[in-house]
Protein backbone atom coordinates (compact mmCIF):
# COMPACT_ATOMS: atom_id res chain seq x y z
CA UNK A 1 0.00 0.00 0.00
CA UNK A 2 1.16 4.22 -0.67
CA UNK A 3 3.25 4.69 2.05
CA UNK A 4 2.69 8.84 3.05
CA UNK A 5 5.39 11.10 3.97
CA UNK A 6 5.08 14.39 5.07
CA UNK A 7 8.05 17.40 5.15
CA UNK A 8 6.88 20.58 7.06
CA UNK A 9 9.05 23.13 6.23
CA UNK A 10 10.53 23.23 3.39
CA UNK A 11 13.61 25.75 3.27
CA UNK A 12 17.77 24.65 3.03
CA UNK A 13 17.36 21.66 4.87
CA UNK A 14 14.20 20.64 4.37
CA UNK A 15 14.76 20.59 0.53
CA UNK A 16 17.50 18.99 0.97
CA UNK A 17 15.97 15.99 3.07
CA UNK A 18 13.21 16.09 0.08
CA UNK A 19 15.96 14.95 -2.22
CA UNK A 20 16.59 12.38 -0.11
CA UNK A 21 12.86 10.92 0.26
CA UNK A 22 12.63 11.73 -3.27
CA UNK A 23 15.74 9.22 -3.59
CA UNK A 24 13.47 6.39 -1.47
CA UNK A 25 12.46 3.84 -3.64
CA UNK A 26 9.00 4.24 -4.24
CA UNK A 27 8.54 0.64 -6.34
CA UNK A 28 9.47 -1.53 -3.44
CA UNK A 29 6.94 -0.14 -0.62
CA UNK A 30 4.27 0.06 -2.88
CA UNK A 31 4.04 3.69 -4.08
CA UNK A 32 4.89 6.85 -2.34
CA UNK A 33 3.08 9.84 -1.90
CA UNK A 34 5.45 12.55 -0.32
CA UNK A 35 3.64 16.37 0.89
CA UNK A 36 5.32 19.05 1.62
CA UNK A 37 4.20 21.93 3.62
CA UNK A 38 5.43 25.07 4.06
CA UNK A 39 3.81 28.39 3.83
CA UNK A 40 6.27 30.54 2.17
CA UNK A 41 5.51 30.29 -1.59
CA UNK A 42 8.97 30.30 -1.47
CA UNK A 43 10.28 27.81 0.02
CA UNK A 44 7.80 25.61 -1.97
CA UNK A 45 9.53 26.97 -5.12
CA UNK A 46 12.89 25.95 -3.73
CA UNK A 47 11.79 22.55 -2.89
CA UNK A 48 10.36 21.44 -6.37
CA UNK A 49 13.31 22.91 -7.77
CA UNK A 50 15.65 20.86 -5.73
CA UNK A 51 13.63 17.77 -6.41
CA UNK A 52 13.35 18.16 -10.01
CA UNK A 53 17.43 17.89 -9.66
CA UNK A 54 16.90 14.74 -8.28
CA UNK A 55 13.78 13.17 -10.36
CA UNK A 56 14.34 15.45 -13.43
CA UNK A 57 11.06 16.88 -15.42
CA UNK A 58 8.92 14.27 -15.77
CA UNK A 59 7.08 11.56 -13.31
CA UNK A 60 8.50 8.52 -11.84
CA UNK A 61 6.82 5.16 -11.46
CA UNK A 62 5.36 5.38 -8.05
CA UNK A 63 6.02 8.60 -6.77
CA UNK A 64 3.01 11.25 -6.20
CA UNK A 65 4.58 14.42 -5.13
CA UNK A 66 2.17 17.72 -3.82
CA UNK A 67 3.34 21.17 -2.47
CA UNK A 68 0.56 22.84 0.09
CA UNK A 69 0.92 25.82 2.56
CA UNK A 70 -1.61 24.67 5.10
CA UNK A 71 -1.67 21.96 7.61
CA UNK A 72 -5.28 21.89 7.02
CA UNK A 73 -4.81 20.22 3.32
CA UNK A 74 -2.74 17.36 4.93
CA UNK A 75 -3.78 13.28 4.93
CA UNK A 76 -5.13 12.52 8.01
CA UNK A 77 -2.69 9.59 8.67
CA UNK A 78 0.77 9.72 8.08
CA UNK A 79 3.56 7.17 8.32
CA UNK A 80 6.37 8.79 8.25
CA UNK A 81 6.58 13.10 9.28
CA UNK A 82 10.00 15.07 8.96
CA UNK A 83 9.95 18.46 10.84
CA UNK A 84 12.40 20.57 9.42
CA UNK A 85 11.62 24.28 10.66
CA UNK A 86 13.40 26.12 12.61
CA UNK A 87 13.87 25.75 16.63
CA UNK A 88 11.52 28.04 17.54
CA UNK A 89 8.37 27.25 15.35
CA UNK A 90 8.67 23.40 16.08
CA UNK A 91 6.95 22.93 18.62
CA UNK A 92 3.94 24.47 17.04
CA UNK A 93 4.44 23.08 14.47
CA UNK A 94 4.55 19.34 15.20
CA UNK A 95 1.92 19.76 17.58
CA UNK A 96 -0.44 21.51 14.58
CA UNK A 97 0.28 18.36 12.43
CA UNK A 98 -0.26 15.83 15.51
CA UNK A 99 -3.83 17.79 15.92
CA UNK A 100 -4.34 17.12 12.03
CA UNK A 101 -3.45 13.65 11.84
CA UNK A 102 -1.81 10.10 13.24
CA UNK A 103 1.68 9.80 12.54
CA UNK A 104 3.52 6.57 12.84
CA UNK A 105 7.20 7.96 12.89
CA UNK A 106 8.68 11.00 13.11
CA UNK A 107 11.86 12.56 12.46
CA UNK A 108 12.64 16.31 13.74
CA UNK A 109 15.37 18.67 13.17
CA UNK A 110 17.81 19.77 15.51
CA UNK A 111 17.30 21.99 17.58
CA UNK A 112 15.06 20.23 19.02
CA UNK A 113 13.31 23.08 20.51
CA UNK A 114 13.95 27.11 22.55
CA UNK A 115 11.64 26.21 25.49
CA UNK A 116 12.39 23.41 28.43
CA UNK A 117 8.78 23.18 28.92
CA UNK A 118 8.51 21.52 25.13
CA UNK A 119 10.53 18.44 25.63
CA UNK A 120 8.05 17.11 28.29
CA UNK A 121 5.01 18.12 26.49
CA UNK A 122 6.38 16.15 23.08
CA UNK A 123 7.50 13.19 24.94
CA UNK A 124 3.74 13.02 26.71
CA UNK A 125 1.91 13.57 23.33
CA UNK A 126 4.24 10.67 21.28
CA UNK A 127 3.40 8.08 24.55
CA UNK A 128 -0.47 9.02 24.23
CA UNK A 129 -0.51 8.76 20.65
CA UNK A 130 2.02 5.68 20.12
CA UNK A 131 3.75 7.93 17.68
CA UNK A 132 8.19 7.01 17.35
CA UNK A 133 10.77 9.54 16.85
CA UNK A 134 14.05 10.26 16.08
CA UNK A 135 16.39 13.68 15.73
CA UNK A 136 18.16 14.62 12.90
CA UNK A 137 21.37 14.00 13.80
CA UNK A 138 23.05 12.16 10.78
CA UNK A 139 26.31 11.15 11.68
CA UNK A 140 25.32 7.81 13.65
CA UNK A 141 24.44 6.88 10.05
CA UNK A 142 27.11 8.00 7.97
CA UNK A 143 29.34 4.98 6.98
CA UNK A 144 32.64 6.61 8.49
CA UNK A 145 31.04 6.73 12.11
CA UNK A 146 29.47 3.48 11.69
CA UNK A 147 32.11 1.84 11.22
CA UNK A 148 34.34 3.67 14.12
CA UNK A 149 31.69 2.27 16.19
CA UNK A 150 31.97 -1.18 15.24
CA UNK A 151 35.73 -1.32 15.79
CA UNK A 152 36.11 0.87 18.83
CA UNK A 153 33.35 -0.49 21.02
CA UNK A 154 34.29 -2.06 23.92
CA UNK A 155 37.57 -1.07 23.47
CA UNK A 156 37.48 1.17 27.14
CA UNK A 157 36.94 5.13 27.08
CA UNK A 158 37.75 7.51 24.59
CA UNK A 159 39.37 10.97 24.43
CA UNK A 160 37.83 13.05 21.74
CA UNK A 161 38.07 16.56 20.61
CA UNK A 162 36.34 18.28 17.89
CA UNK A 163 38.12 21.89 17.04
CA UNK A 164 37.94 24.58 14.27
CA UNK A 165 36.58 27.92 13.26
CA UNK A 166 33.08 29.27 13.02
CA UNK A 167 30.83 25.94 13.03
CA UNK A 168 28.17 27.12 14.59
CA UNK A 169 29.42 25.29 18.19
CA UNK A 170 25.56 26.03 20.04
CA UNK A 171 23.53 24.61 17.23
CA UNK A 172 26.12 22.06 15.96
CA UNK A 173 27.25 20.46 19.32
CA UNK A 174 24.21 17.96 19.21
CA UNK A 175 25.66 16.54 15.97
CA UNK A 176 28.44 15.65 17.32
CA UNK A 177 27.00 14.34 20.90
CA UNK A 178 25.17 12.01 18.94
CA UNK A 179 27.84 10.42 16.78
CA UNK A 180 29.91 10.11 20.52
CA UNK A 181 27.68 8.22 22.07
CA UNK A 182 26.90 6.13 19.11
CA UNK A 183 30.88 5.09 19.35
CA UNK A 184 30.97 4.53 22.68
CA UNK A 185 27.54 3.43 23.43
CA UNK A 186 27.68 6.21 26.57
CA UNK A 187 25.20 8.95 27.29
CA UNK A 188 26.95 12.26 26.84
CA UNK A 189 24.97 14.65 29.03
CA UNK A 190 27.21 15.80 31.73
CA UNK A 191 28.67 19.10 30.66
CA UNK A 192 30.75 21.91 31.84
CA UNK A 193 30.70 25.69 29.87
CA UNK A 194 33.30 27.38 31.88
CA UNK A 195 35.72 27.40 28.72
CA UNK A 196 33.37 28.89 26.73
CA UNK A 197 33.81 32.72 25.64
CA UNK A 198 31.79 34.74 27.80
CA UNK A 199 30.20 37.18 24.61
CA UNK A 200 27.64 35.65 22.64
CA UNK A 201 28.23 35.74 18.54
CA UNK A 202 24.65 35.97 16.05
CA UNK A 203 24.05 32.70 14.03
CA UNK A 204 23.77 32.94 10.63
CA UNK A 205 20.07 32.47 11.33
CA UNK A 206 17.95 35.48 12.08
CA UNK A 207 16.81 36.06 15.34
CA UNK A 208 19.30 33.24 17.05
CA UNK A 209 22.71 33.38 18.55
CA UNK A 210 26.23 31.39 18.79
CA UNK A 211 28.87 30.56 21.37
CA UNK A 212 32.57 29.99 21.27
CA UNK A 213 35.14 28.61 22.97
CA UNK A 214 35.42 25.37 24.69
CA UNK A 215 32.47 23.02 25.69
CA UNK A 216 33.69 19.97 27.54
CA UNK A 217 31.14 17.04 27.49
CA UNK A 218 31.67 13.71 29.75
CA UNK A 219 30.09 10.19 29.09
CA UNK A 220 28.64 7.85 31.75
CA UNK A 221 31.29 5.09 30.42
CA UNK A 222 34.29 7.01 31.33
CA UNK A 223 34.89 9.33 27.91
CA UNK A 224 35.38 12.80 27.32
CA UNK A 225 35.08 15.47 25.05
CA UNK A 226 36.22 18.21 24.03
CA UNK A 227 33.98 20.90 21.32
CA UNK A 228 35.96 23.65 20.72
CA UNK A 229 34.98 27.18 18.32
CA UNK A 230 37.78 29.36 17.68
CA UNK A 231 36.34 32.76 17.17
CA UNK A 232 38.48 33.99 14.36
CA UNK A 233 40.50 32.08 11.49
CA UNK A 234 39.38 29.37 8.65
CA UNK A 235 40.72 26.43 10.59
CA UNK A 236 37.84 23.53 9.04
CA UNK A 237 36.67 21.28 11.80
CA UNK A 238 38.76 17.86 12.57
CA UNK A 239 37.56 15.29 15.02
CA UNK A 240 40.43 13.36 16.62
CA UNK A 241 39.31 10.18 18.50
CA UNK A 242 42.08 8.79 21.10
CA UNK A 243 41.76 5.15 22.99
CA UNK A 244 43.72 2.38 23.62
CA UNK A 245 42.67 0.56 20.04
CA UNK A 246 44.10 3.91 18.45
CA UNK A 247 43.78 7.33 17.14
CA UNK A 248 41.82 8.78 14.50
CA UNK A 249 41.93 12.06 13.29
CA UNK A 250 38.37 12.77 10.93
CA UNK A 251 38.42 15.43 8.22
CA UNK A 252 34.90 15.39 7.74
CA UNK A 253 34.81 18.10 4.80
CA UNK A 254 37.50 15.90 2.55
CA UNK A 255 35.74 12.28 3.52
CA UNK A 256 39.02 11.53 4.54
CA UNK A 257 40.66 9.62 8.49
CA UNK A 258 43.92 9.58 9.27
CA UNK A 259 44.21 6.56 11.71
CA UNK A 260 47.04 5.41 13.93
CA UNK A 261 46.14 1.47 15.31
CA UNK A 262 46.84 -1.86 15.27
CA UNK A 263 45.25 -2.24 11.77
CA UNK A 264 48.03 0.09 10.54
CA UNK A 265 50.84 -1.60 12.56
CA UNK A 266 50.60 1.99 14.23
CA UNK A 267 52.17 3.91 11.17
CA UNK A 268 50.14 6.58 9.96
CA UNK A 269 47.50 5.89 7.10
CA UNK A 270 45.17 8.14 5.38
CA UNK A 271 41.72 6.04 4.64
CA UNK A 272 38.45 7.42 3.24
CA UNK A 273 35.73 8.46 5.72
CA UNK A 274 32.03 8.09 4.76
CA UNK A 275 29.84 10.75 4.89
CA UNK A 276 26.34 11.46 3.88
CA UNK A 277 24.79 14.96 2.77
CA UNK A 278 21.31 16.04 3.66
CA UNK A 279 20.29 15.05 0.25
CA UNK A 280 21.85 10.98 0.88
CA UNK A 281 19.81 10.12 3.20
CA UNK A 282 17.74 7.78 1.67
CA UNK A 283 18.58 4.76 3.04
CA UNK A 284 17.74 6.26 6.78
CA UNK A 285 14.41 7.03 5.57
CA UNK A 286 13.73 3.64 3.51
CA UNK A 287 14.90 1.58 6.99
CA UNK A 288 12.37 3.88 8.53
CA UNK A 289 9.38 2.89 6.24
CA UNK A 290 10.15 -1.07 6.52
CA UNK A 291 12.19 -1.73 8.92
CA UNK A 292 10.31 0.77 11.53
CA UNK A 293 13.72 1.67 12.74
CA UNK A 294 16.88 3.39 11.52
CA UNK A 295 20.94 4.92 12.82
CA UNK A 296 19.76 8.42 13.74
CA UNK A 297 19.05 9.13 17.76
CA UNK A 298 15.57 8.67 19.00
CA UNK A 299 13.93 11.13 20.27
CA UNK A 300 14.14 10.20 23.63
CA UNK A 301 18.18 9.72 24.37
CA UNK A 302 18.22 13.47 22.75
CA UNK A 303 16.31 14.76 25.05
CA UNK A 304 18.10 15.19 28.29
CA UNK A 305 21.33 16.28 26.14
CA UNK A 306 19.42 19.31 24.57
CA UNK A 307 18.47 19.94 27.98
CA UNK A 308 22.00 20.18 29.24
CA UNK A 309 22.62 22.22 26.20
CA UNK A 310 20.14 24.82 27.03
CA UNK A 311 21.10 25.39 30.46
CA UNK A 312 25.19 26.32 29.55
CA UNK A 313 23.99 28.50 26.36
CA UNK A 314 21.51 30.34 28.88
CA UNK A 315 24.34 30.75 31.47
CA UNK A 316 26.26 32.32 28.32
CA UNK A 317 23.56 34.39 26.84
CA UNK A 318 21.99 35.43 29.75
CA UNK A 319 24.09 34.97 33.04
CA UNK A 320 23.66 32.53 35.96
CA UNK A 321 20.58 31.85 37.01
CA UNK A 322 18.85 32.19 33.96
CA UNK A 323 19.03 28.77 32.60
CA UNK A 324 14.88 28.33 32.33
CA UNK A 325 14.34 31.11 29.60
CA UNK A 326 14.15 30.59 25.52
CA UNK A 327 17.06 28.84 24.66
CA UNK A 328 17.96 31.07 20.88
CA UNK A 329 19.77 28.34 19.68
CA UNK A 330 18.63 26.02 16.40
N1 LIG B 1 20.38 17.93 10.52
C1 LIG B 1 21.24 18.69 9.87
O1 LIG B 1 22.26 18.22 9.38
C2 LIG B 1 20.95 20.15 9.73
C3 LIG B 1 21.70 20.92 8.82
C4 LIG B 1 21.37 22.26 8.68
C5 LIG B 1 20.34 22.81 9.43
N2 LIG B 1 19.67 22.05 10.34
C6 LIG B 1 18.58 22.61 11.16
O2 LIG B 1 17.40 22.63 10.38
C7 LIG B 1 16.56 23.70 10.84
C8 LIG B 1 16.08 24.50 9.65
O3 LIG B 1 17.17 25.20 9.08
P1 LIG B 1 17.05 25.86 7.63
O4 LIG B 1 18.36 26.44 7.32
O5 LIG B 1 16.43 24.88 6.68
O6 LIG B 1 16.00 27.04 7.92
P2 LIG B 1 15.11 27.79 6.83
O7 LIG B 1 14.70 29.07 7.46
O8 LIG B 1 15.81 27.81 5.51
O9 LIG B 1 13.83 26.85 6.66
C9 LIG B 1 12.81 26.76 7.61
C10 LIG B 1 11.49 26.69 6.85
O10 LIG B 1 10.45 26.42 7.76
C11 LIG B 1 9.30 27.11 7.27
N3 LIG B 1 8.31 27.22 8.34
C12 LIG B 1 8.24 28.10 9.36
N4 LIG B 1 7.15 27.86 10.10
C13 LIG B 1 6.53 26.77 9.57
C14 LIG B 1 5.36 26.02 9.90
N5 LIG B 1 4.63 26.33 10.97
N6 LIG B 1 5.05 24.98 9.12
C15 LIG B 1 5.80 24.65 8.05
N7 LIG B 1 6.91 25.32 7.69
C16 LIG B 1 7.27 26.36 8.44
C17 LIG B 1 9.84 28.44 6.79
O11 LIG B 1 8.94 29.08 5.90
C18 LIG B 1 11.14 27.99 6.12
O12 LIG B 1 10.94 27.73 4.74
C19 LIG B 1 17.39 24.51 11.84
O13 LIG B 1 16.99 24.18 13.15
C20 LIG B 1 18.80 24.05 11.59
O14 LIG B 1 19.64 24.10 12.72
C21 LIG B 1 19.94 20.74 10.47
Amino acid sequence: MTKIIVLIGCGNIGSRTLQSLVSVDAGSLGGLQIWCMDPSAEALDLARTRAGEIIGAGSVDGLDLRFVSDVSELPRTIDLAVVSTTSSVRHAAVTALMDHARIDRLVLEKFLFTDRQHYADLSARLNATGTRAWVNCPRPAWPGYMKLAARLRGTGPLSIRVAGAGWALASNAIHFLAAFEAITEERFDRFDGSGLDKDPIENRRQGYREVTGTLAASGDGGSSASLVCFKEGRAAVTVDILGAAGRFIIFEAQSRMLEQSEETGWDWKEVPFGMLYASQMAPVFQDLLTAGDCALPDYTSMFAPHLGLISIYNRVFFGPGQEDRLCPVT
